[in-house]
């Protein structure tokens, strides 16, 4: 039986409501596909801070390292909200992507057939949508440095963000792009600010490059991020891939969510470059979606985003494509039967908590 390595990064709030659907996925697909998972667990988040001080422990952070992939729930809450800056919950996703070099997140909108009218757009804009948006995720503002608040000495403060690109940085993810595309509609459009940026500038400038070298099979344009969220949300039917920088992408990937009924669907796969010798990637596979304080601890919390995010797992970690096309099918037909949780719960459906929509989810896997 293969051996196949997870380990579980529940995190705070939603996050371990979610898991514990995947996990019965795991030990259904153990005891009855041979499988071969061996799960671990870890801290991150606020539950690590309270733990150990810091959003990660370097044990756990070594765990991630050796591990096959990492699945990864939700971090942050307001209980958090005074710590340093340094050991906040977020800090220990940060880590975990930089660390890890996963520069590559693909953030998926698809919108299932039965969730048309629960998007707060119009059904015709976005029934049959199937877009995929990346996300460079180690670089750009998010990691630039200088980082920091400085004392002007005059009773006022700075803060200070920097926006840095390198070529490689930007040539690795338009390959990447590029080569997602091949396998889906063919076409790419890169979303940068060149009118006011000059890592934009540069942006334009690499993704064109690579484009004309390597990918010209390829449709590629050109937008400004601030039209493309306009785009995004009057036709998003017109884009296939979506390439963008680390900031862009959080934020256009939330726009998306929306299109597809909730942020409660949205899957990511986090993916490092391949190994030259063994071929293998550091992967991380988390839910857009945060720890959703508001919502938090009360079986509410829709888990599909989580279990997207394990079928993504199962697809790109583990070539597992067959596994991975069953439980988005089983997840569809579960939407097909009427069952909502409350954030995508529409008239004449039947509202469902956590645990009976994981339950349903994965008795149709089964079933299969
Ligand atoms: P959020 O995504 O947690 O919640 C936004 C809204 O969407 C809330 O109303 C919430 O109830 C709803 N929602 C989110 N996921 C849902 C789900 N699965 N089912 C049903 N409803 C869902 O974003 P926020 O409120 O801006 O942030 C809360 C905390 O989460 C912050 O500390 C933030 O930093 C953190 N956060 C973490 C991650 C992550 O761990 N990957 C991502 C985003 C935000
Ligand atoms: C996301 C989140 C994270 C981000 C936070 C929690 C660090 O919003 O994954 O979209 O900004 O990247
Ligand atoms: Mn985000």
């Amino acid at each position: 039986m293969a051996s196949r390595k997870l380990l579980l990064l529940p995190g705070d709030g939603i996050g371990p409501e979610a898991m514990a659907e995947v996990r019965k996925l795991i030990a259904v697909m153990n005891a009855e596909m041979n499988a071969g998972f061996e799960t671990d667990e870890g801290l991150v988040g606020g539950c690590a801070y309270d733990t150990h001080g810091a959003a990660i422990s370097d044990a756990d952070m070594e765990k991630a390292m050796a591990a096959d992939a990492v699945l990864f729930g939700a971090v942050g809450g307001p209980k958090w909200d005074a710590v340093p800056y340094d050991v906040r919950p977020e800090a220990g996703l940060l880590r975990l992507r930089k660390d890890m070099e996963l520069f590559a997140n693909l953030r998926p909108a698809i919108c299932y057939p039965a969730l048309a009218a629960s998007s707060s757009l119009k059904p015709e804009v976005v029934e049959g949508l199937d877009i995929l948006i990346l996300r460079e995720l180690t670089g750009g503002v998010y990691f630039g440095e200088p980082k920091e608040i400085i004392d002007l000495g005059n009773g006022q403060k700075r803060g200070i963000d920097t926006q840095v690109y390198d070529t490689f940085e930007i040539e690795r993810i338009a390959g990447v792009a590029f080569e997602l595309a091949r396998t889906r509609g063919n076409k790419v459009c890169s979303m940068e600010k060149r009118n006011v940026m000059k890592s934009g500038v540069l942006w334009n400038e690499v993704v064109t490059a690579t484009h004309k070298a390597k990918y010209q099979d390829v449709e590629l344009t050109h937008m400004l991020a601030d039209a493309g969220g306009m785009q995004l949300v009057r036709w998003p039917k017109q884009f296939d891939v979506i390439v963008t920088d680390n900031l862009f992408g959080d934020m256009l990937s939330d726009v998306a969510a929306m299109l597809t009924g909730s942020l409660g669907m949205l899957p990511s796969a986090s993916l490092g470059a391949p190994d030259p010798k063994t071929g293998k990637r550091k992967a991380l596979y988390e839910p857009v979606h945060g720890s959703a304080p508001d919502i938090a601890g009360q079986g509410i919390a829709n888990p599909i985003a989580m279990i997207a995010s394990f079928a993504m797992c199962l697809r790109y970690s583990f070539n597992m494509v067959a596994e991975a096309d069953r439980l988005e099918a089983a997840v569809s037909a579960v939407l097909d039967d009427g069952l909502r949780t409350r954030d995508i719960m529409s008239d004449g459906m039947t509202e469902v908590g956590t645990v009976a929509m994981g339950d349903a989810i994965v008795a149709k896997f089964r079933a299969a």
